[in-house]
């Protein structure tokens, strides 16, 4: 596995491959890898080809108020999971190889950015959508992949990707979690055993809304309020949003079609979390 810091070494690397003929992934992270980053290695390693690993804490993603300082880092342990999945290249560029002077290029997705944790997290997709643009051109994959745990981010991408004629298929994989249910995330390492346990409100709010939407349940408003009924409820957790949306356009559906994306954000002691249900291919109810 090579370890490469700088644009113009990963550039000769994936150059490298693509004249013994193989396909190039790239697999986007801000590092901390958990078994949801696996999921996604795993998924580009079964596509065949050189499969890139990003490693970068992207700093314009984060607000003023944010972890972006003790965002985890543990760079070692990433690189020894890179190598257990037999990735062929990890990107790990200092912040002064992404941005070696203030940007004033912004990629800015409108219409999918203002609602769910665009309306509070203002800049953020900004942000994201960005640094992503950068690693697309930088590493120039055949396909990149990405969670839906991010479903928004997800939905995000795909759209700018769409938009700027991006020659690279964006995949998506499904939400993992952990044995006790809770979505994994870099940000778990934030909680506490007493916060965890609290948290697995959220997932089980989510596991009921899922049970209701596939039992027939077609009003959106009904499935958003049985939600923040189970989360007001919930000791320690504190809401910020709950969306019964498309999962494409992201547009709030008073009635469910064939295809909801039922997300959530809510605060567990300092830590913000984030998880949803996605359904698609949905009868008449
Ligand atoms: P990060 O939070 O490290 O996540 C990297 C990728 O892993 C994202 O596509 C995310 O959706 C996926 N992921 C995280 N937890 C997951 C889970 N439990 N199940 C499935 N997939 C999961 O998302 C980012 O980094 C950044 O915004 C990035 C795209 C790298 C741009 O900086």
């Amino acid at each position: 596995m090579d370890v490469v810091e700088t644009i113009a070494g990963v550039r000769r690397r994936v150059a490298r491959a693509r004249a013994e003929g193989l396909a190039v992934r790239l697999v986007p992270t801000m590092g901390a890898l958990h078994a949801g980053h696996v999921s996604l290695v795993r998924a580009a390693r079964a596509d065949g080809g050189c499969v890139v690993v990003s490693l970068f804490v992207n700093p314009t993603q984060f607000g003023p108020g944010e972890d972006l300082a003790r965002y985890p880092r543990p760079v070692e342990a990433d690189l020894a999971a890179c190598r257990r999945e037999g990735v062929d290249v990890v990107f790990h560029p200092p912040a002064a190889e992404m941005y070696p002077d203030e940007p004033r290029t912004t990629v800015h997705v409108s219409g999918l950015t203002e609602g769910l944790c665009g309306a509070h997290r203002p800049g953020h997709f900004d942000g994201v959508c960005t640094v992503v643009a950068k690693l697309l051109h930088i590493v120039g994959p055949d396909a990149a992949y990405f969670g839906e745990k991010d479903a928004q981010q997800l939905a995000v991408v795909r759209r700018m990707a769409d938009d700027l004629n991006v020659p690279t298929r964006i995949v998506a994989c499904p939400l993992v979690r952990d044995a006790d249910g809770l979505a994994t995330s870099s940000r778990n390492a934030y909680l506490s055993g007493t916060e965890r346990r609290q948290a697995l409100a959220i997932g089980q709010a989510l596991a009921e809304a899922r049970r209701r939407i596939e039992a027939g349940e077609r009003d959106g408003r009904a499935v958003a309020g049985l939600v923040e009924g189970r989360l007001d409820a919930a000791e320690g957790v504190r809401p910020e949003y709950v969306a019964v949306v498309d999962p494409d356009t992201l547009a709030p559906l008073g009635r469910i079609g064939p295809q909801v994306l039922v997300a959530v954000a809510a605060h567990v002691g300092e830590t913000r979390l984030i998880d949803n249900v996605m359904l698609r291919g949905l009868g008449q109810g």
